[in-house]
């Protein structure tokens, strides 16, 4: 599924999900691959360029790419943050793709991090009933978590990613000179998504991410392999089930408690990756108290979190009976259950639903 090519340091790994099966380029440089891409894969389509202002410079590269092969590049640029991720924004552009005759054959470019690939994705999932979709990934987080897999959307102002579609694309470009210009927060975010991966796949796995220097250089030895093996895992997990009826459930590790601390301290307060973090340490006090795991997975997870400068410790004015009422919100939680998933240990993942409440209480308590 995996081949590092003839220089080693970039990996090309296959997703096969459902009738989708489409290749993954992960390493420095990789933009120059766009062009040969484009042609075995979307020969003749325009683009659809989506890109976040704060990677203005990234994103025309991508279209001196295309351009330069002769394609035709209708460009749009969002405003960073969260807050593109609307129903609003969502047909400003499908208007703006209109307007520029962009047609059933076109493709939509994604370039940014993992609001432009939700947005961007669902963009091309309905656009004329949807349309081809390439994600370039320039954030850790959107690489190892939300360019593959599937899950593109918007949020309501009731709920986040309340309306989407799951939308394949026809490849992925992870290019991590992009990761060059990331500020060191939004890197920590993202590997609090690889420590969650490390935890869900093996001993081995989590044994390296935690030998893993600070503060994180995306051009270290290694960091694309790293990168790489977040994707196989992810890929294989939801290759297996695609819409969640039960496996994929487990990349939710630290969603549970996680997404109710970042509803309940406001969006923006706790970065996505920061609020997994605290949930992270709350999932394995759970599974402590529930199914016996060892306490050592948490405390070594905090160790990690603690040294790439993810919080361990909850702000006091965060309350936990909102948390509480944040959790049971989340569209992931049934009506009577929080659907949270354990570790016995690192590689032995169990989906459980419903916890004792009060074990959850206390699990976020500790927090403080
Ligand atoms: N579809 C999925 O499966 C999935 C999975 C996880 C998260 N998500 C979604 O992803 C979003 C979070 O993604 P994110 O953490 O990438 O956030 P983001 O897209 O908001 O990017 C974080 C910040 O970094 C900036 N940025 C992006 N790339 C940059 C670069 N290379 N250099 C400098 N700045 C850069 C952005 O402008 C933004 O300010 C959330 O909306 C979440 O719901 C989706
Ligand atoms: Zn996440």
């Amino acid at each position: 599924m995996t081949s590092p090519d003839e220089h080693g340091a970039h990996h090309l790994v296959w997703g096969e999900i459902g009738d989708a099966h489409f290749p993954v380029l992960i390493g420095p440089s990789q933009i120059d691959r766009l062009g040969q891409l484009w042609d075995e894969r979307l020969e003749g389509a325009a683009a659809l360029l989506i890109s976040d202002a704060a990677v203005a410079a990234y994103a025309g590269r991508a279209r001196d790419v295309l351009v330069s092969r002769g394609i035709r590049v209708v460009d749009v640029v969002v405003p960073s943050g969260e807050g593109s991720k609307t129903l609003a924004e969502l047909e400003r552009i499908c208007r703006i793709a209109a307007q520029n005759g962009i047609r059933r054959a076109d493709a939509v470019v994604a370039v940014g991090g993992g609001v432009v690939g939700d947005l961007a994705g669902f963009v091309a999932a309905s656009y004329q009933r949807g349309i081809r979709l390439v994600h370039l990934p320039t954030t850790l987080l959107a690489m190892v978590d939300s360019a593959v897999g599937g899950k593109t959307g918007v949020d309501l102002p009731e709920a986040k990613n309340y309306v989407g579609a799951i939308w394949q694309p026809e490849f992925v470009v992870m290019d991590t000179d992009s990761l060059a210009t990331l500020p060191a927060r939004e890197l920590s975010c993202g590997f609090a998504e690889v420590i969650k991966y490390g935890l869900l796949n093996s001993y081995e796995m989590f044994a390296h991410v935690e030998a893993w220097p600070a503060p994180l250089d995306p051009a270290a030895d290694g960091f694309v392999a790293l990168i790489r093996d977040c994707v196989v895992h992810k890929l294989n997990v939801v290759g297996q089930d695609e819409r969640e009826t039960g496996l994929r459930a487990s990349l939710n590790l630290g969603h549970t408690v996680g997404h109710g601390i970042e509803a309940a301290a406001g969006y923006g307060r706790y970065h996505h990756g920061e609020a997994i973090s605290l949930g992270l340490l709350a999932a394995l006090r759970v599974a402590h108290e529930t199914i016996g795991a060892a306490l050592e997975w948490r405390d070594r997870t905090l160790q990690i979190l603690a040294r790439h400068g993810l919080p361990t410790q909850l702000a006091s004015d965060v309350s936990t009976a909102a948390i509480l009422e944040a959790m049971q919100r989340d569209k992931k939680a049934s009506a009577s259950s929080f659907n949270m998933v354990f570790v016995q240990e690192p590689g032995a993942v169990l989906l459980r639903q419903d916890p004792p409440r009060d074990v959850v209480i206390a699990a976020i308590e500790e927090l403080r």
